[in-house]
């Protein structure tokens, strides 16, 4: 019925389209899915390790839309929409119209911490959102508990907690791990799970032979290898339940070999790492830019001041150090100054983040950028962001608890591993070995919305819109 109004509306104006147009407006009156879906049935169960700032803002967000006391804004999947067809078919359907995604009522959550405070007490404390509306919230935000975390405080060296697992072996500890997860299973009668780490950096540490293959990490984890680090061992209990893992900061978690590989025959999706929430998503809009108009860049100063939690986790050396990583990453692989060394080969790039308690969650992300034109002028931009973080990062949770329970649906998905479609929410996307991840962000949401088409069956946009010349 719908798509009958829509041709009477636009019959006259399709009718002095070119033959090629109108060809494509019939073929895609049927469009051919790619692979199937699973529908969307039952509950969604949502494990977070990690009940900090983050994912607080997040589950309390969530339960606030679902009582309509505010929005999701920010949320591609809940207000996005994606343009199928030419420009001329006026076809924009939201995109949670346009998949099968889980609806917000069917979210249920469960979390893990070495704090004991329940999600209503540590949202009070993480001083995000407004007391009233978490007091409105509180029985249903009191209901959620932390679970005894796996944790080590050689990995996060700023913070200690009571609440702790205790086991002989790494591999007891992941033991534990997986009889949580089947108890949330049954218990909350989720059909579905997905692990979502919002937990804090760990110290950096670069890949083993430990993590190279299955083998060699079990072994590892029964010998104790202290280059296993927590996140891993939630990452290994998770994909071997066959349960997706999404990591939001940037710790090596499931961005190695041996997590590929159980992502793989398990048909539990990976991605990560690292939220792109503040001054990185400002990096990856302006790099492009610079990039495209072929403008220089001498230096870009990115300096931070935030007082929360993980501002305080940060203050310490190896956890910045893994923080810093992921930050500094982007602009070498917007600019590939090896393509482009007149205008990228010298550039200097720093990255600070200042622990400054007065500023809680509300944090400051300072840049200065020296860029040149023409015959090499210089000229300077300075980007003040005062951001609030949590309030932008909860939005990407939502959207990559959604869209990995669809890549888990998914025939086409499924058993690829990493999912490089969602980029988008990302610092440090993840790729298969050898391949540079893209960090444009418009280049991430095009990849994003055309693998959206690619599984509907509708055809990709490319934008090069000759055929309406013709
Ligand atoms: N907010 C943003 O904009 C943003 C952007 C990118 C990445 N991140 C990352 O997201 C993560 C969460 O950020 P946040 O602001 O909520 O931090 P937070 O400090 O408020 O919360 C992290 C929580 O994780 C807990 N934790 C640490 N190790 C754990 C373990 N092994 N098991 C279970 N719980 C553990 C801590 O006790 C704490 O409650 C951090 O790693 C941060 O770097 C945040």
């Amino acid at each position: 019925m719908a798509r009958r109004n829509r041709s009477a509306k636009t019959g006259a104006r399709e009718k002095a389209l070119p033959a090629e147009v109108t060809e494509y407006a019939k073929r895609r009156d049927k469009p051919q899915p790619n692979g199937t879906i699973q529908p969307a049935k039952g509950k969604l169960g949502v494990m977070i390790p990690g009940m900090g700032a983050v994912a607080t803002t997040f589950v309390a967000g969530v339960e606030a839309i679902r009582r309509g006391l505010a929005k999701p804004i920010g949320s591609l999947t809940q207000m996005g929409t994606v343009r199928l067809g030419k420009r001329t078919e006026g076809r924009s359907p939201k995109i949670k119209e346009f998949v099968p995604l889980a609806g917000l009522d069917d979210l249920v959550f469960t979390g893990w911490d070495i704090f004991e405070d329940n999600m209503y007490e540590a949202a009070s404390k993480a001083g995000v959102l407004d007391q009233r509306l978490l007091d409105q919230l509180k029985p249903f935000l009191s209901s959620v508990t932390p679970r005894a975390a796996v944790f080590d405080h050689n990995y996060v060296k700023k913070i200690d907690g009571p609440n702790v697992k205790k086991g002989k072996t790494k591999m007891d500890l992941a033991e534990q791990l997986r009889g949580d997860i089947r108890d949330f299973k049954k218990t909350s009668g989720a059909s579905r799970l997905i692990t979502m780490w919002c937990g804090s950096t760990e110290s950096y540490i670069e890949a083993t032979e430990a993590h190279q293959s299955v083998k060699a990490f079990e072994k590892a984890l029964r010998e104790n290898d202290e280059m296993i680090a927590p996140s891993m061992i939630y990452a290994y209990a998770s994909l071997l339940e066959g349960v997706p893992f999404a990591n939001g900061a940037p710790n090596l978690t499931v961005d190695l070999p041996v997590m590929l590989e159980l992502s793989r025959k398990n048909q539990a999706p990976i991605c990560g790492k690292d939220f792109k929430t503040g001054q990185t998503l400002m990096k990856t809009v302006l790099a492009p830019a610079f990039k495209a108009r072929l403008l220089g860049l001498s230096g870009w100063y990115s300096t931070n001041i935030l007082g929360n939690r993980d501002g305080e986790v940060l203050d310490d050396p190896g956890s910045f150090k893994t923080k810093e990583e992921s930050k500094l990453g982007v602009l070498e692989h917007i600019l590939q100054p090896g393509l482009y060394p007149e205008l990228y080969g010298n550039m200097f790039h720093k990255v600070r983040i200042n622990y400054y308690p007065p500023r809680g969650d509300n944090k400051e992300g300072w840049d200065n950028i020296d860029i040149f034109g023409w015959l090499g002028y210089p000229m300077q931009i300075k980007v003040d962001f005062l951001c609030r973080d949590s309030i932008l990062a909860a939005p990407i949770v939502l959207d990559l608890v959604l869209l990995v329970d669809l890549a888990k649906r998914s025939s086409e998905l499924q058993g690829i591993g990493i999912q490089e479609w969602l980029s988008f929410y990302f610092k440090s996307p993840m790729t298969v070995p050898g391949l540079y991840p893209e960090h444009d962000l418009f280049i991430q949401l095009m990849k994003l919305k055309n693998t959206l088409r690619h599984l509907r069956g509708e055809e990709l946009i490319t934008h090069l819109g000759l055929e309406y010349y013709d």
